[in-house]
């Protein structure tokens, strides 16, 4: 199969946020849309008007409201999409955009406040390792291929210190480095991976972080275009990276800010 014809993309964390607005724009670009997301009724308006909007997009969207963690789950949806998908197509895109975290401090005289071993494995087992054990799946399908291209949402915080962000930023340490390895092991049939460094952006999952209006603050203060990053900036530039002239980046942490992460401050 031509790689610029096979158009499926699979989003784990579709409903919103950089998930969300990929998805309506690979909708725009011709692609069909699988989507996982994990969302309770309180949420499930926004995701009805996503899908409408898909639809309207010809996207044909499927979508599973599930946790993208839970390994039979998993199973059970790489088997449909492998269901949907011609026998000789794969995907052209799977994203990684789960946000899923414990937002606790390590240290806190309240004991019964502090991160816990459990707080810390279900933050990386949902935000980190299950990249790996979804392109496993995938890969075991038959549904990565020559240009297939594999993404996974990352922070500042993989390299800096947040408060109360501990657990997320060893996640995103620990997915930087899942993508390096699944770059190197997934080079022989073409595919590539890379992780987005994104600015700050407003969104449901920064709105939970107890400093996030310190950081909204900060980012707006560093950031040359003097505004946050929207969901739409990332994925305008996921967009342009699924273009085959793309094939040779790899294995990347690939900021999408507008120089936010290199700039201390603006006079
Ligand atoms: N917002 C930011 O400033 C920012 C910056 C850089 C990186 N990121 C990262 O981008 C990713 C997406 O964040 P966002 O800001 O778009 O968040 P968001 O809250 O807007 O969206 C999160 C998505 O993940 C889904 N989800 C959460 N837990 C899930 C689970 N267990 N199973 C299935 N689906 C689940 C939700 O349903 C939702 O669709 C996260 O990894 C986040 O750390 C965010």
């Amino acid at each position: 199969m031509n790689q610029t014809n096979n158009k499926y993309a699979l989003i784990l964390g579709c409903s919103s946020g950089f998930g969300a607005a990929t998805a309506l724009r690979l909708a725009r670009e011709g692609y069909k849309i699988f989507g996982v997301h994990l969302d309770r009724k309180a949420t499930m308006y926004k995701v009805e008007e996503l899908l409408h909007e898909l639809h309207h997009h010809g996207s044909d969207p499927v979508f599973f409201n599930v946790n993208a963690a839970d390994a039979r789950k998993r199973r059970d949806i790489v088997e449909k999409v492998r269901e949907t998908i011609p026998e000789d197509g794969y995907l052209k895109v799977f994203l990684h955009s789960l946000a899923f975290g414990t937002l606790k401090q390590f240290i806190i005289e309240e004991q019964e406040l502090a991160m816990t071993k459990s707080n810390m494995e279900m933050t990386l087992d949902v935000m980190a390792h299950s990249l790996v054990y979804w392109v496993q799946e995938l890969f075991w399908a038959k549904l990565l291929g020559f240009g297939s291209r594999i993404f996974a949402m990352t922070s500042y915080g993989s390299h800096h210190v947040v408060p109360y962000y501990g657990a997320v930023s060893a996640a995103k340490a620990a997915l930087e480095s899942h993508i390096r390895q699944l770059a190197m092991e997934l080079a022989p049939i073409g595919a590539t991976a890379n992780a987005i460094r994104a600015g700050v952006t407003n969104t449901p999952a920064l709105q939970k972080i107890p400093a996030h209006a310190k950081m909204v603050h900060a980012a707006v203060e560093r950031n040359p275009g003097r505004r946050l990053t929207t969901p739409e900036d990332v994925a305008s530039a996921l967009t342009a990276l699924t273009s085959d002239d793309c094939q040779w980046i790899n294995g990347d942490v690939i900021s999408v800010d507008n120089g936010e992460s290199v700039v201390d401050y603006i006079k």
